[in-house]
């Protein structure tokens, strides 16, 4: 059977551009475990949102290549993401390239561009 190429074209897209999102994180899941009371096993009931409510305060968070945060000098936004989970949702930090620090990451960028 021959498949006519501006199919072939459409599959060729269709793979890369879900390829590309896939490295990049997904912001919409991100913002499922953000708000998840149970994200990187989270010990103490909270979420990310219980105080960044809506990721207020986080919006500038995404361009930043420093981050100082309860006396601490952290140099990725991984970092931070991993500070806040252990020290403030008692949780287990994540590898950097696991799927969800790239999902939460997704989010947190998002927000520059909100309001
Ligand atoms: C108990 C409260 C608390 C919780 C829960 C919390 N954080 Fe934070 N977070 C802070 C405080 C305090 C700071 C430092 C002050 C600031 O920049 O707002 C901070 C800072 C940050 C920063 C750096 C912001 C910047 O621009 O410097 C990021 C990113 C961040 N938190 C992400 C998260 C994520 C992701 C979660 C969920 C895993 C989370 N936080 C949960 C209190 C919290």
């Amino acid at each position: 059977m021959k498949i006519p190429r501006i199919v072939m074209l459409f599959i060729a897209m269709a793979v890369l551009s879900s390829s590309f999102a896939h490295a990049a994180g997904d912001a919409d899941k991100g913002k499922a475990l953000f708000n998840d009371p149970k994200f990187a096993g989270a010990l103490n009931g909270k979420s990310c949102n219980s105080c960044h409510p809506d990721g207020r305060g986080l919006e500038s968070a995404g361009g930043k290549t420093e981050f100082r945060i309860m006396g601490k000098t952290l140099k990725s936004l991984e970092e931070a993401v991993n500070l806040c989970i252990e020290s403030a949702i008692k949780g287990k930090a994540l590898d950097p390239s696991s799927e969800q620090m790239k999902d939460i990451v997704a989010y947190i960028k998002s927000l520059q561009f909100q309001k």
